[in-house]
């Protein structure tokens, strides 16, 4: 099981990355802001969003083609919010993907004008896509100018931000994951049921599941900020502290934080079921959100 999840991820990451760097390196636009898009996107990173996103294809369709272009856009917005997410105004952190932040390598001026240049690339890519529909290219636009702007990720942002420095409770914890890195999956999970030909009321369950996930993976990514490897992460542990933040441990303490996780990954698993993908590899990787160590 986990083999065929490690060979499917693995040929999903290919075929993103392949075409992400196609999509950066024939851009004729100016050289140093090209390098600091290309740095970044190619610095790595476990491409969990777009891989979800095919995945969610794959467990409706045989042909998950139509959905690379999303997913690469997908990958492109995540880019941009972690080169933001990292700059002295926010969470002021060095190190991203086991390298040198965007704007530690180049200058803070460029590392946002990169992140506002993938962020808006990312629409561009969608809407010239010939292997969608315009109704595809229309729905898929709406949804991801939803979850990235101010309803989504962004509204996920400032909450965290507007969060350091003062106690919080559960919910308005989960509030902040759903948002800061709920959304993008909800997307990824949607988008490529809809792509894959999923009904309505499927992609409805899917969303339920996508919010677990969120959950998960946040729940995940605060327990490796304290008991992670920072070799295999690939940031600075410690960084949540160091900033005050509110993370699941710190509310819950690790232990409860970790039994929290197992209950969302149980209940992910029945929304998979009522959306009739229990066995594809949507379930795979909500246990795979939950034990990763990096
Ligand atoms: C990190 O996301 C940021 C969060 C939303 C918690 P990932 O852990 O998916 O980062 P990369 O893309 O693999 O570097
Ligand atoms: C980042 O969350 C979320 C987004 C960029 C939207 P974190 O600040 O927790 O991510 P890391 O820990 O720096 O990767
Ligand atoms: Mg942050
Ligand atoms: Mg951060
Ligand atoms: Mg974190």
């Amino acid at each position: 099981m986990q083999q065929k999840l490690e060979a499917f991820m693995d040929e999903q990451k290919s075929a993103v990355q392949q075409e992400i760097y196609d999509r950066l390196r024939g851009l004729d636009i100016p050289e140093r802001l090209k390098a600091s898009m290309v740095y970044s996107v190619e610095a790595g990173g476990k491409r969990l969003r777009p891989i979800l996103l095919l995945a969610a294809c794959q467990a409706y369709s045989d042909d998950t083609e139509v959905a690379l272009t999303p997913a690469v856009a997908l990958e492109m917005i995540h880019t941009y919010s972690l080169i933001h997410d990292d700059l002295p105004a926010m969470d002021d952190d060095d190190l991203r993907r086991g390298m040198p932040t965007n704007h530690k390598k180049y200058d803070e001026a460029t590392a946002i004008l990169a992140g506002d240049a993938l962020l808006t690339y990312s629409f561009e890519l969608i809407a010239n896509d010939s292997g969608l529909t315009d109704q595809q290219k229309i729905r898929v636009i709406q949804s991801l100018s939803e979850v990235s702007g101010p309803k989504g990720m962004v509204a996920g942002q400032i909450l965290d931000m507007k969060a350091e420095q003062r106690d919080i409770t559960l919910g308005e914890l989960e509030t902040i994951h759903t948002h800061k890195t709920g959304e993008l999956l909800r997307f990824a999970v949607a988008t490529g049921a809809y792509l894959g030909g999923a009904s309505n009321e499927q992609i409805a369950h899917l969303e339920t599941f996508a919010n677990y996930l969120g959950l998960i993976f946040q729940i995940q990514d605060d327990i490796l900020d304290v008991t992670g490897d920072p070799d295999k992460i690939g940031k600075p542990v410690g960084s949540d502290k160091a900033n005050n933040k509110n993370t699941y441990p710190k509310l819950l303490g690790l232990d409860e934080a970790i039994e929290k996780k197992s209950r969302y990954v149980q209940q992910a698993k029945e929304a998979l079921h009522r959306a009739d993908a229990a066995s594809s590899y949507l379930a795979m990787l909500a246990d795979y959100f939950s034990a990763r160590d990096y």
